[in-house]
């Protein structure tokens, strides 16, 4: 348990580093030469300073987000899951905004019992993840369905990079990041993948990965839903 506490910990102040650094080096860069600097250099260092500043707001949430993960009890109650969709994707069309998202909603969907927070985190970090590792102009789809009387799935599905299968159970660990050329375009720590599979067990769901290289990767989640009407209604169509 030590071990893997001064690993984390390790791991972190490694991150924490490397964007504190260079806010310094360019900030003193700025006050020692300003005199000397072209006005293009010193929008230049500004925005590197902005990036690295969000970086690490981003690092440091995430971190939190981790250390939340098992003390928070899940608040659950009857979520309807497309309606949660509903409300994160616009936030997710304002970010990507050349990506086409494209909605497959079963209608008549039972509700789960959820905590609508973390449901909500999840959706943004796949559906994030699905737009920053695939190209403009592409496609998005997120898919609601309850196929088995047993769980409701949501199915994430992206155009993008891909991720070799030998790679498939790396993502979900913690500050994995796979080399691709969106990936080191893209801002990112590795920690999306881990908290949302967290969450997604805690709350009784599992998540599975499928993906092929330069084709597209799907995730698909499955809640079970305990609602005695809509399973008997569901049986009876089986
Ligand atoms: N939809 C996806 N398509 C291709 N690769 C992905 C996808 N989602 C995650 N990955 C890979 O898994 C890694 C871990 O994901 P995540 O934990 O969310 O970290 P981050 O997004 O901060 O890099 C990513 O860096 C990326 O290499
Ligand atoms: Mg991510």
């Amino acid at each position: 348990m030590n071990n893997i506490q001064d690993e984390f910990i390790s791991t972190v102040s490694h991150e924490l580093r490397t964007p504190l650094t260079s806010i310094r080096g360019f900030s003193q860069t700025l006050l020692s030469s300003w005199d000397k600097l072209d006005e293009e250099s010193k929008k230049r260092f500004v925005s590197i300073i902005e990036e690295q500043s969000n970086r690490l707001i981003n690092l440091v949430e995430n971190i939190l987000a981790v250390s939340r993960i098992n003390a928070d009890k899940p608040i659950l109650k009857e979520v309807d899951v497309n309606a949660v969709i509903e409300k994160v994707l616009p936030l997710i069309s304002q970010k990507y905004k050349k990506h086409r998202l494209v909605t497959q909603f079963e209608t008549k969907i039972p509700t789960v019992r959820l905590d609508e927070d973390k449901f909500q985190q999840i959706i943004t970090n796949l559906l994030d993840n699905a737009c920053k590792y695939s190209e403009e102009e592409s496609s998005v789809t997120i898919k609601t369905l309850f196929s088995d009387c047993e769980n409701v799935k949501i199915v994430i599905k992206d155009e993008g990079v891909g991720i070799k299968f030998e790679d498939l159970e790396k993502i979900f660990d913690k500050f994995v990041r796979l080399e691709t050329h969106l990936t080191s375009k893209a801002q990112g720590n590795g920690l999306g993948l881990y908290i949302t599979k967290n969450l997604v067990e805690i709350m009784g769901g599992k998540i599975s990965v499928t993906s092929e290289l330069n084709k597209g990767t799907e995730f698909t989640l499955e809640f079970p839903f305990f609602n005695e009407e809509e399973a008997l209604k569901c049986f009876h169509q089986c």
